[in-house]
């Protein structure tokens, strides 16, 4: 009996702090991200979900895998993020290209689409985008379908001297949140399909 109102408690002071996920929203998001090929080779084996990312470009919640329309510019902008934060806590989100330039072939992976860091709580306006500012997903003819990664981090509190790669092919974002301290909280992918080609040729 104790036992499980001392469950209950913790579960109360969860939500309070933001973290509540039920295990089974956890659990299936782990699995999504494995069917989608994305862990462990984006996101590392040991990723725990504590929130939803939901992220959410002309009207349509992603729902890992949701496909959306590039070339009808369904994603020329940011779109609208959300998640539960934590209390006075800092987060970074990106967006990051595994199949670049394509799925078969992806030596330029990452392509780092947008990193914002520094963001306080949920206020994605007040983040900084480190002078590499959304870049919309644009695929190369003849480079099939494609997977699209929003990664949410915590911070180990503000970052204000944290430096970035200019460049913004041949990124790893896990090892860059390794290296910043950084637990990966949320994560939620998209896919496009590119135009057709006889090879997948970037320029
Ligand atoms: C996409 O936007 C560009 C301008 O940014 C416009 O020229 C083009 O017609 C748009 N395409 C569609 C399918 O809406
Ligand atoms: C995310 O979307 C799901 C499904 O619509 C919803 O249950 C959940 O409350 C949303 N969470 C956030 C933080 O927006
Ligand atoms: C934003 O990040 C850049 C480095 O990428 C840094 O020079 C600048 O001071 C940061 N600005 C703020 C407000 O954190
Ligand atoms: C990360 O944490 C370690 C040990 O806790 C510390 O020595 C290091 O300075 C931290 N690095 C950053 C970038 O905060």
């Amino acid at each position: 009996m104790k036992f499980y109102i001392a469950l209950g408690l913790l579960s109360v002071f969860a939500r309070v702090n933001g973290q509540a996920l039920d295990r089974d929203d956890a659990d299936d998001i782990v699995e999504e991200l494995r069917e989608g090929g994305l862990i462990p080779s984006v996101i590392p084996a040991s990723f725990v979900p504590t929130t939803h990312l939901n992220v959410t470009y002309v009207g349509r919640l992603m729902d890992f895998g949701t496909e959306y329309f590039p070339y009808r510019n369904e994603t020329d902008s940011v779109p609208e993020i959300s998640y539960v934060a934590e209390p006075n806590s800092y987060y970074t989100v990106a967006l990051v290209d595994p199949d670049a330039p394509s799925r078969a072939d992806p030596y330029r992976a990452q392509v780092r689409h947008w990193l914002s860091v520094n963001i306080p709580m949920t206020d994605i306006t007040r983040g900084n985008s480190t002078a590499t500012p959304y870049l919309r997903p644009a695929p190369f003819a003849g480079c099939g379908r494609k997977r699209f990664v929003y990664v949410l981090a915590k911070q180990p509190g503000e970052l204000p001297e944290l430096t970035v790669p200019q460049a913004r092919p041949n990124f790893d974002f896990a090892k860059f949140a390794a290296d910043n301290n950084m637990t990966i909280v949320g994560a939620n992918y998209f896919e496009v399909e590119s135009l057709p080609g006889a090879t997948c040729a970037p320029n």
